[in-house]
């Protein structure tokens, strides 16, 4: 392409340079200021009562036990719940809702899931208002409930996949993939997985009056905080002025603080009714059920090729879950649009509804799940033909985007894969399965595509431009670990040629600029591009700002850059205070706003290849991932620490999804069996190997403003393929059901 869609940016300097996260003191001493830990004068806890059942209507709420005892201020339930607005959830109208599900925490007469909040307990302290909970007596009357995959009716369209169609077609796959001279067609089944962050969901709601009009402060875990503010005004019927929405750090995520859950809403309820501030920590066994969580699926991949390995048919279709009332949707198809070229491609994905809390965003949800599907695929298709897995990829490498009929703003898939097979040794793997042993283990590898959208949203920033040489930064963003303040400061920096010591951040606050939501790895490209945005505004206001026999009077703002505190054209250069003598102090500032990237001339994705080595003993049913490398090609990395970070943690999430985490439900009862980290299983350090990072450091201005296309969840996409594929070139036997665990490599 001869233009990018944004002008280029020199990226010289702080950008990409391994800098300590600013956090990091603030987490490990324990001083970072985390949402549970928040405290106010008079504060009160409150303390959630879940529904017992999973379906049924409410007979009656005794809370005559729970309201005597000592210290308890109120008990909320149906009877006495504030007024508020049903609104449309996240999934309705992303830009005024973030709310997870039309189910309300004590408010509902009906129950449509096991853990539903169906009343709460405010007291003095929060062993008071547990006791009181537990005080409280709920009679149901009990209907049937459906919670399992296997028994719900899959024969419903989801309205749509993240703003794609649930069914795609291009060409006849069925009938391409019956002619086809080497076929795989081949079943999926995924369990449910909950995200588990450290940091449990809580919220600190407090109502005041401020000059006759009622306010409302809210403390939240989120990663949304400019639509959770929305949020409660659309509930409570406020203006913008009217709420504050407070989260500076966010102690993981993962999708789960994405949308707003029930006990956000519950808190302010709470609070309302005692006319107190109320502080409702969720406890880690309501974290199942009372966030979401993600579907399980089931999924077909059929793909037909040429006996030479060029594709003619992709056939991905599969089921996934939503709840009874709300309509999200895991687009597990998304993915395979654009992954290979074909001649024919059928998408088609069907819902079932199970009486659970609505499933939602979970570490690259479509990808995630998709991936591991199509990629185990192709590894089949590849033993199938006799052909070394990375060279089928090359061989079906596309020119452009299928579905979206663009050409793709920057892919290097294949340098990816080449990169990485030097680096983790490939060549040296034996074609056939079952040929290595180490002592009881069989030893084997496997090699998967990884892949993520680039995703932006509206993003404002204030950039202030001090005479001392420093800058600063305000934006309603979030720091969900990723790294969101010391990457954007480094981004300022480089455009203004100072060190990034000398810039500083403000997020996590309603009152600054407004953010978007951290979720879709969009915030540093989000937030970097109305940062860029604010640079360029300050360009234009020092222009007008100079004096008029000066050259930077008659300049075009592009032509100006910034050096050590000073403002550059060609060879002049002008001290901030000259410029700014008489009009402003000590500082000038200016709000950047970015809009996104709709309606790009690209198809704007980030790629990557993901290697793991494996253990399996068969006798013990045991698998050990013993090496693992991902290579990804993301655009700018900001900065080599933290970034490497993120591919860390996806990578290890990986590890997880493929072999340990799962939901366990005792469908009779309609309730989770596993509800807590000792039962839960995520990886430990203990099951974590050596992992190599690297990366194609190649700014792609086709779809980034800042060049950087996010990194938060590409790392966790195709792991569970790889380790999938590797456990086959092990063993010889297929794994397609997620987790595989012990009980099934045991032959
Ligand atoms: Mo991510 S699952 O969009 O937080």
């Amino acid at each position: 392409m001869a233009t990018t869609t944004f002008p280029k940016l020199s990226l010289e300097g702080a950008v990409g340079r391994p800098i300590v996260r600013r956090s990091g003191r603030a987490k490990v001493t324990g001083t970072a200021p985390f949402t549970a830990e928040r405290n106010l004068p008079g504060l009160l806890h409150a303390v959630a009562v879940p529904s017992t059942i999973a379906r049924g209507k409410i007979l009656s709420i005794d809370t005559s036990a729970a309201e005597k005892m000592t210290g308890v201020r109120a008990v909320i339930t149906p009877d006495n719940v504030p007024d508020f607005k049903r609104i449309p959830t996240f999934n309705e109208s992303m830009q005024e809702s973030c709310l997870a599900s039309h189910v309300y925490p004590a408010a509902e007469r009906e129950v449509y899931y096991a853990g539903q909040y169906v009343a709460a307990v405010v007291a003095d302290t929060f062993e008071a208002a547990r006791d009181g909970a537990l005080a409280v007596k709920v009679e149901y009357d009990e209907m049937d409930h459906v919670t399992s995959i296997d028994e719900a009716p899959a024969d419903e369209r989801p309205k749509s996949l993240f703003g794609a169609p649930p069914v795609i077609e291009i060409g006849d796959a069925v009938s391409a993939f019956e002619q086809a001279d080497v076929k795989v067609d081949v079943d999926f089944d995924l369990a449910m997985n909950h995200h588990n962050p450290i940091e449990l969901h809580a919220a600190l709601a407090h109502w005041d009056t401020w000059e006759g009009n009622e306010s409302l402060t809210v403390y939240e875990t989120t990663q949304s905080l400019s639509l959770s503010q929305k949020t409660y005004q659309s509930l409570f019927n406020l203006k913008p002025e009217q709420v504050r929405v407070i989260c500076e750090l966010v102690g993981g995520a993962f999708g789960s603080k994405g949308a707003m859950w029930p006990h956000s809403v519950l808190a302010c309820f709470c609070a309302k009714v005692v006319a107190a501030p109320v502080k409702l920590v969720a406890t880690r066994q309501q974290l199942f059920g009372g966030t979401g969580h993600r579907t399980p699926i089931k999924q077909r991949v059929a793909i037909g090729a040429n006996s030479d390995g060029t594709i003619k048919a992709i056939i991905h279709e599969g089921t996934a879950t939503t709840s009874e009332n709300d309509s999200y949707a895991e687009a597990f198809t998304m993915a395979t649009r654009m992954m290979y070229q074909t001649e024919a491609l059928r998408l088609a994905q069907t819902q079932s509804r199970l009486h659970t809390q609505s499933p939602t965003f979970m570490r690259a949800p479509a990808e995630t799940p998709g991936m591991f599907a199509l990629e185990t695929a192709i590894d089949e298709l590849a033993v199938k033909l006799d052909l070394d897995p990375i060279e089928l990829r090359v061989l079906n490498e596309p020119e452009k985007s299928l579905y979206e009929e663009k050409p793709f703003s920057g892919r290097h898939l294949v340098e990816c894969l080449r990169k990485g097979a030097e680096a983790f040794h490939w060549k040296e793997r034996p074609r056939k399965p079952r040929s290595t042993r180490d002592g009881d283990w069989l030893i084997g590898t496997g090699v998967a595509a990884a892949t993520y959208p680039a995703i932006f949203f509206p993003t404002q920033a204030r950039v202030t431009l001090r005479t001392d040489g420093t800058a600063h930064i305000d934006c309603c963003s979030q720091e969900l670990g990723t790294g969101t303040v010391t990457t954007q400061c480094q981004l300022l920096a480089s455009q203004l040629g100072i060190s990034a010591s000398r810039v500083s951040m403000n997020l996590g606050d309603t009152s600054l600029p407004p953010g978007g939501v951290s979720g879709g790895s969009a915030t540093a490209a989000s937030v970097g591009g109305a940062v860029r945005a604010a640079v360029d505004a300050l360009k234009k206001k020092l222009v007008e700002l100079a004096p008029s026999d000066s050259s930077l009077a008659s300049a075009r703002p592009d032509d100006v850059t910034f050096k050590d505190g000073k403002v550059l054209l060609g060879s002049d250069s002008w001290a901030l205070e000259e410029l700014m003598s008489g009009k402003f102090k000590d500082e000038i500032a200016a709000v950047g706003k970015f809009k996104g990237a709709k309606d790009s001339k690209t198809s704007n994705h980030s790629y990557g290849a993901q290697f793991v080595e494996v253990a399996v003993d068969e006798e013990l049913g045991l698998v050990r991932v013993r090496r693992m490398l991902g290579c990804f090609a993301c655009g700018t990395i900001l900065n080599a620490k933290t970034g490497r970070s993120q591919f860390l943690g996806g990578m290890i999430m990986g590890v997880g999804h493929a072999l340990q985490e799962k939901t366990v439900w005792d469908h009779r009862l309609g309730r989770i069996t596993n509800d807590n980290i000792a039962e839960y299983h995520v990886p430990v350090n203990a099951d974590i190997p050596d992992m190599e990072i690297m990366w194609i450091d190649e700014p792609d201005f086709n779809a980034s403003p800042v060049g950087a296309k996010g990194i938060g969840e590409i790392g966790i996409t195709g792991v569970a393929a790889a380790i999938s594929n590797a456990i086959y070139h092990a063993t010889g036997r297929r794994y397609r059901d997620l987790p595989i665990t012990p009980e099934k490599i045991i032959l």
